[in-house]
């Protein structure tokens, strides 16, 4: 029985720490492919802040994903789309957890504190 509930313990901790790597993952994306030029967290600028991006998609990975994948029809502000079109161009050719990681990143934002 002990050694169950800490089998237990042990995967929920792994499944937290794997989810903690993915969101790390995906904030080297963002950076790397200069999408923090258009993106601040917080506030929004030339492009909406990855707050106001997590607050629309919350609960719905799958469907950035298909949006990073070029695959989805922007839903945060549509009228401005023409600039962030070639940005998915840059990004077509990531990995599939590529795009999920950045997803994940983008999502999980406005629930940590250490935003
Ligand atoms: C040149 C400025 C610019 C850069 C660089 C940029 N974006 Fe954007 N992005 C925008 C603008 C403007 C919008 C608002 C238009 C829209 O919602 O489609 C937007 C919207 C978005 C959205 C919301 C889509 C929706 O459903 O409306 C996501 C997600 C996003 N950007 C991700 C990224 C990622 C990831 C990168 C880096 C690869 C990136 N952006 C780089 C300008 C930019």
């Amino acid at each position: 029985m002990k050694n169950k509930i800490l089998l237990l313990i042990l995967l929920f901790g792994g499944t937290v720490l794997l989810g903690a790597v993915d969101k790390a993952a995906g904030e080297v994306i963002f950076t790397q492919h200069g999408c923090t030029m258009c993106h601040a967290k917080d506030v929004d600028t030339i492009g909406p802040s990855i707050r106001t991006i997590s607050l629309r998609y919350s609960g719905d990975e799958n469907g950035l994903v298909a949006y990073l994948k070029g695959q989805g029809k922007p839903i945060v502000y549509p009228e401005r789309e023409g600039m962030m079109r070639p940005q998915l161009l840059r990004i077509a050719n990531l990995y599939e957890d590529e795009h999920r990681s950045l997803a994940r990143y983008i999502i999980q934002a406005f629930m940590r504190i250490d935003f």
